[in-house]
């Protein structure tokens, strides 16, 4: 049995004051958002509660799936960074990155910078790269790139998309459980079309003919489970809400999923059990169990 924690979204608090030339474009209009509302949905006390939480449930990896930062100031990703190892270190957190990570162009290059070895395979390779963890390969994808103001859309783009084909069939025909790690669902009722992965229907075509495991995501900011046709068994869908998010919101209160790996090649067993502040505020409890098949 192999447990993998998954939690997303932080979107975490507080924000660091920014320098004046930083609040241009995007950014303004971001942070009047951040000021007005977001830090009033994303608590640091709701967070601590979740990450103590998962820990206690000691998961074999976890896996992270963007959005930790808010608005791309440069301020913002070295405290992230602080959270990630809060986490564990680089051999047992994997992380790909949301569009608030990539929010502003001038930032663009932080991610890597502050935190590569989370986001690396184990062979040093970018995206889309590979970890194999006990019977797992866990593939990260980024689709997170900066957009226009009030766009929350991402992108895999032609090269990533063909690589990630090939890594699905190596580590299909070596028996492994793929774990697919991408911030967009790639297929959404909740992500709108200014938030909606653009490449999703040839995502959606390359997991139908290479096969997945799994594929996990964050962005919606909602429990969600869907399914992608594939060439023998259809491919689990599934989404957590933000790990921060306080009740009652229009969103899930925080939350985030276990999921307990059983089983081997053409045969594997999976219970994904999703845990979450309760709706008073005052607990995590375990909101449902589900087994997929
Ligand atoms: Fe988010
Ligand atoms: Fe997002």
């Amino acid at each position: 049995m192999f447990v993998l924690a998954h939690l997303s979204d932080p979107h975490l608090a507080p924000l660091p004051k920014p320098r004046l030339s930083e609040l241009i474009g995007k950014r303004a209009t971001g942070f009047i958002n951040w000021r007005h509302k977001r830090h009033l949905i994303h608590r640091g006390d709701l967070l601590e509660r979740i990450v103590a939480d998962l820990k206690a449930q000691a998961p074999d990896h976890i896996a992270v799936t963007g959005d930790l930062v808010n608005i791309s100031l440069a301020g913002e990703y070295a405290p992230a960074r602080g959270w990630l190892q809060s986490l564990g270190p680089p051999a047992d957190v994997t992380l790909v990155p949301g569009n608030h990570d990539a929010y502003a162009r001038g930032t663009g290059q932080h991610p890597q910078l502050h935190w590569g070895d989370y986001m690396r395979g184990d062979d040093g390779a970018l995206f889309p790269f590979v970890r194999r963890r006990g019977p797992l390969a866990l593939i990260g994808l980024s689709s997170a790139l900066p957009t226009a103001p009030f766009m929350a859309t991402g992108r895999l783009g032609t090269d990533q998309l063909q690589k990630f084909a090939a890594l699905l069939e190596r580590f299909g025909k070596e028996g492994c459980f793929r774990v697919v790690l991408i911030h967009h669902p790639p297929i959404s009722k909740r992500s709108r079309h200014f938030k909606r992965l653009v490449d999703g229907v040839p995502l959606r075509d390359t997991l139908t003919r290479h096969g997945a495991e799994l594929l996990i995501h964050g962005h919606d900011h909602v429990h969600s489970l869907t399914f992608v046709a594939g060439s023998h068994q259809r491919i689990p869908v599934v989404g957590v809400p933000s790990a921060s998010e306080a009740p009652p919101g229009v969103h899930n209160p925080a939350g985030y999923n276990l999921y307990r790996i059983d089983g081997g090649a053409g045969a594997w067993r999976t219970e994904v059990i999703s845990r979450g502040i309760s709706p008073d505020g005052d607990n995590v409890i375990e909101i449902k169990r589900t087994v997929l098949e």
